[in-house]
């Protein structure tokens, strides 16, 4: 398995299939002057694959398919038949909305995809329709459903939490989990893109502190539980006796850089070395030029030792070339 200079091993392949979006919510995306890479630059089906089976050759075994929004891509289903056939992938999972899921979920799974997770910030249909805007309560739910029908479980529900307009829907969120085995996560915001919406992200922060202790008024003691993998970015407890798991993801209260094991890949190819730095190592000009496995594999490599000891957000530093759209979280 490829370590990095901090001894960190790193195994997991975070792919954005497109920074395009079919929302807009008002922490990853502007209404207006959105940055999108030139079209020519989107890499194809094969050109995934050949990616990520370089990446399975040095000790990848996780894929995640996120965006913008995966299930915009109309060569969805051919990504993820090739991505899940390749020799050494153990799982494939993909980060969605949900918009658009119910009418492919039962493909999606037949393709290889294991399991989803999909962000939805509220079960108050107004209050969603606010933050997620162009986003439709009704439409996610059936995604949620059609999800949890075609058997691409354990389902994860992610939760960005937004002051002024979702932070007491948390309580209602974690409820959930007391009937349905689902992990509902709740997210802290981060600023990402140095514009409009890391200004958002910084001045509706929630902290995972004060999320937790609104849930736990309301529902009662969440009990930590031990962490079957030890670089979940989530911190996992369950309410008592409920079905499903209650997770605090928490990159500015409680960094988890330290137990970090990700790459993730643009959607113009580039490996982006942490999520909240410009730190990239293009693999797109390798790939056109028809590079071989062994390169791309080289390439990965130094993408993997290059890549920082942490986030500096607690300096005010994040990206200012890349938003979460382009990045998938
Ligand atoms: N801060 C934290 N999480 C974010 N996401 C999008 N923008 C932000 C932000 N500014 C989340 C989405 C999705 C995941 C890809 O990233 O909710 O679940
Ligand atoms: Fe789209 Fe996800 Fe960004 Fe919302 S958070 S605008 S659903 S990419």
């Amino acid at each position: 398995m490829p370590r990095d200079r901090f001894e960190r091993e790193i195994d997991y392949l975070r792919i954005s299939l497109t920074d395009h979006c079919n929302l807009r919510c008002v922490y990853c995306m502007p209404l207006t002057e959105v940055s999108y890479a030139p079209p020519d630059t989107a890499l194809t089906p094969e050109e995934i694959e050949r990616i990520v089976t370089a990446a399975t050759d040095i000790g990848f075994r996780k894929v995640r398919l996120t965006g913008g929004e995966p299930t915009l891509r109309p060569d969805l289903v051919d990504i993820v038949k090739r991505v899940a056939r390749v020799p050494g992938i153990q799982d494939v999972a993909m980060t969605t909305n949900g918009i658009l899921l119910s009418r492919m979920a039962v493909t999606l799974k037949r393709a290889g995809l294991n399991r989803v997770n999909i962000h939805v910030d509220t079960m108050n249909p107004e209050r969603l329709s606010r933050l997620m805007r162009w986003g439709k309560l009704a439409d996610i739910q059936r995604g949620i459903d059609a999800a949890i029908d075609a058997g691409l479980t354990p389902l994860k529900l992610n939760c960005v939490v937004t002051k002024g307009f979702n932070e007491e829907d948390v309580v209602d969120m974690a409820r959930l989990t007391v009937e349905h085995d689902w992990h509902v996560r709740f997210i802290e915001l981060m600023p990402l893109g140095g514009g409009e919406c890391a200004k958002v992200s910084v001045e509706r922060y929630v902290s995972n502190v004060d999320t937790k202790r609104r849930i736990e008024e309301a529902l009662g003691p969440l009990e930590l539980l031990t962490p079957t993998n030890p670089s979940d970015e989530s911190k996992n407890f369950r309410l008592a006796s409920a079905a499903g798991v209650v997770g605090f993801i928490s990159p500015v209260s409680e960094p988890y850089c330290g137990s970090c094991n990700r790459m993730r890949l643009t959607s113009d190819g580039r490996f982006h070395l942490c999520l909240l730095k410009d730190d990239e190592v293009d693999v797109l000009a390798a790939v056109r030029r028809g590079a071989d496995r062994a390169e791309l594999g080289a390439i990965l490599l130094r993408a993997v030792a290059s890549k920082p000891t942490g986030h500096t957000l607690a300096d005010g530093r994040s990206t200012l070339d890349r938003s979460m759209h382009h990045l998938g979280g």
